[in-house]
């Protein structure tokens, strides 16, 4: 009979109060199984820890303890080989776990959900999914940074322009260029460190809702399954996805960053600017077009950016407005979060692959950046340097480049004619003296940028201990 508790293959978990079978449409759309069996080892973690804090306070035997951990053990196999045998009633990765280990077990099973729900048990598996994956997404932005330090290093005293509206504005070492994407990527890393300490709590033996009348204990249970604290308020552990939709947007800023990058390497790559070929391993080519080499993996790092963009807003959609506390709606948590993980990880790998193995073209970049305008506010401040007021300065250089675009001469004649500027400000209109001249602490030019590498150099070996030291 369905009241000894034990769980029968082909019936609902919540048998006991209905009357007739689930309808196949309920069990259509609102069966997880398809996406939560990606939580399946954090289940079966979280049911021995349960178990074990069950025994802990008393509410099972030893024997019940040990024969509930053997058939734990033996689902674990079944499922790390892909031999498990999923039914039809299997709505979702705990009721596929609960089912077999009560075929296992025997009466012993159908202990194993004492003083627990669902709703605390799914909400304790996807924490500790994300402890796992968030630190592993992390660890490959590390990955990456580590290719832009050793890109920066290697990159020497090549130089480009750099751009403003993307217009020339004034030359910039490649190092320089490299590391300020490396910079930002560190700020992903802070923050997925940030929002790992806010995921770290164990939401097990809050129950449905409520906590229990039974004499469970939450301490015992975060302890053993390696959450820094439990829950503080059962309402809040079950009915609060916050950290789900920080996760999210964190995900969809490293993925707005990436775009960021990828979009650079897109016009670096093109024909127009030519300062940067790919390797062929980490180009695509056309099954037309026979001369084609494109960039796809930068493009699709700018495209996967309004997929992640989409998994955060749709998701906060989904949290809009609903009361305490469980709702079902939560079940939705799942699919955008390791859609975001999963996109973010291929991209990391794929970028990192791509920026490690891509050419430089230095001849292309400095050419660009020799252009004799990229000069003109270094005249203007030779011309301060001289006590002429900063604004009369660039008025002054101003006028020389108006001059030279209508076809009067090179810049650099022009201002060796110059009675303000003459022949020792034309030395500055020369290849390689503007970026040279760049020497504000954290600026463009060689001394501030070997600095800078070092500074960064530092930080990523400290970023690197802070993603390996906190995986569990
Ligand atoms: N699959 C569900 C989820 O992910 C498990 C919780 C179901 N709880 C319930 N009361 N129906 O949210």
């Amino acid at each position: 009979m369905s009241d000894t508790g034990a769980q029968q293959p082909g019936k609902a978990l919540w048998h006991g109060r209905f009357a007739g079978a689930p309808a196949a449409e309920l069990m259509a759309f609102t069966a997880s199984l398809s996406f939560d069996r990606e939580l399946w080892a954090d289940d079966i973690a979280g049911s021995i820890a349960h178990v074990n804090g069950l025994a802990h306070v008393g509410l099972i035997s030893i024997a019940e303890r040990d024969a509930i951990l053997a058939a734990l053990q033996t689902v674990h196999h079944e499922m790390a080989d892909g031999r498990f045998v999923y039914v039809e009633s299997d709505e979702d990765i705990h009721t596929a776990v609960e089912r077999r280990v009560t075929e296992l077990a025997g009466p012993a099973g159908g202990k194993l959900h004492t003083g627990r729900s669902r709703n605390d048990q799914s909400a304790t598996d996807v924490r500790r999914w994300m402890k796992r994956e968030l630190m592993a997404v992390a660890e490959r932005v590390v990955d990456l940074m580590d290719v832009l330090l050793q890109r920066a290093d290697a990159a020497g005293g090549v130089y480009l322009p750099g751009y403003t509206h993307m217009q020339r504005a004034q030359p910039v070492l490649l190092a320089h260029h490299l590391l300020a994407h490396g910079w930002a990527l560190g700020r992903d890393v802070d923050r997925l460190l940030d929002a790992l300490e806010r995921i770290d709590v164990s939401p097990l033996g809050a129950g449905a809702l409520a906590g229990s009348s039974l004499p469970l204990d939450p301490d015992f249970t975060a302890a053993a399954l390696g959450f820094a604290a439990r829950f503080e308020n059962s309402l809040d552990a079950v009915g609060s996805r916050d950290h789900v939709a920080e996760a999210l947007f964190v995900l969809a800023l490293v993925g707005v960053n990436l775009s960021r990058l990828g979009e650079e390497f897109v016009l670096w790559t093109s024909d127009e600017f030519a300062f940067a070929t790919l390797d062929d391993a980490y180009a695509t080519g056309s099954s037309m077009m026979p001369q084609k080499k494109n960039p796809d993996i930068a493009e699709l790092a700018r495209g996967k950016a309004g997929r992640l963009i989409g998994d955060l807003t749709g998701f906060l959609a989904t949290m809009k407005g609903l009361p305490l506390s469980y709702n079902r709606d939560y079940q939705e948590d799942k699919e955008p979060l390791f859609d975001a993980v999963r996109q973010v990880s291929l991209a990391l790998s794929a970028m990192a692959g791509m920026l490690a193995t891509v050419t430089w073209q230095p001849e292309r970049m400095q050419a660009a950046a020799d252009a004799e305008t990229t000069a003109a506010t270094d005249l203007a401040e030779w011309l301060v340097q001289r006590g002429v007021p900063f604004r009369e300065a660039h008025a002054t250089v101003g006028s020389l480049v108006q001059r030279h675009l209508a076809g009067e001469g090179s810049l650099r004649e022009l201002v060796a004619a110059d009675r303000m500027l003459g022949p020792d400000a034309a030395a500055l209109v020369s290849p390689g003296a503007a970026v040279a001249r760049r020497t504000t602490p954290g600026g463009a030019g060689p001394a501030a940028v070997a600095e800078q590498l070092a500074r960064f150099r530092r930080r990523v070996a400290e970023w690197r201990e802070a993603v390996a030291s906190d995986v569990r």
